[in-house]
């Protein structure tokens, strides 16, 4: 198999998924990395591992879908046939989910359905929660509520502020998130009319 990792920003998920390939924790190539911002850290760390990388940069289109149209020329191109975004900061259309349905995953740093969006860290402590974490889901039409395939917890500490509990979280993301792309994979998680099918080993 071959995957694509879109991201925007530093990429360490990138970084940790690359590492999980080479390792075979995944049974799959990184085929390509597209980054939609020209100066982010991502790139840069694709370049260091020697991994096909493109920038797309989506200020340069009139519409989301000529935008969408040009990353999806690439991922034809390259062969690509499962999509990660790792930080990428982007919506994307009902017709790129489409046409990835089922071999597209987002991890999102909350313990969703709680905080879709932005700001999660911030918005978890100023309610007071004792714990937050991320989910890594399947993408589906509906912004961070696409059905979940694994999450991880966090506790929250007195101490913590936005910045420190995001390390936390950001530490476990780069657990999870090889292990649910491996699960996908390896057809042990499995996206059907709308509903997640585990196999007993990812329990
Ligand atoms: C991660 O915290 C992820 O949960 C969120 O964006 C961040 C990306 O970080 N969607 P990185 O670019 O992988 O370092």
């Amino acid at each position: 198999r071959r995957i694509a990792i879109l991201a925007s920003g530093a990429g360490s998920n990138m970084e940790a998924i690359a590492q999980a390939c080479e390792q075979r924790q995944i049974p799959a190539e990184v085929g390509l990395v597209i980054c939609n911002v020209p100066k982010a850290t991502v790139l840069t760390r694709a370049e260091q591992r020697r991994i096909p990388y493109c920038c797309i940069d989506h200020r340069q289109f009139d519409s989301r879908e000529a935008f969408e149209e040009q990353m999806l020329k690439a991922l034809r191109k390259a062969s690509i046939d499962f999509v990660v975004l790792a930080g990428f900061m982007r919506i994307l259309t009902d017709r790129f989910i489409g046409e990835y349905y089922g071999s597209l995953l987002n991890i999102h740093p909350s313990l969703l359905p709680k905080y879709p969006g932005l700001n999660t860290h911030q918005r978890a402590l100023d309610a007071g929660d004792s714990e937050c974490g991320a989910t890594v889901h399947f993408v589906t039409p509906q912004l961070d509520a696409g059905p979940s395939i694994a999450q991880v917890r966090v506790n929250i500490d007195p101490q913590d502020d936005a910045v420190s509990l995001a390390a936390k979280v950001q530490e476990q993301e780069h657990r999870i998130y090889p292990l649910a792309i491996s699960w996908c994979l390896e057809d042990k998680v499995v996206l059907r009319d709308g509903q997640v099918w585990k196999d007993d080993s990812t329990m």
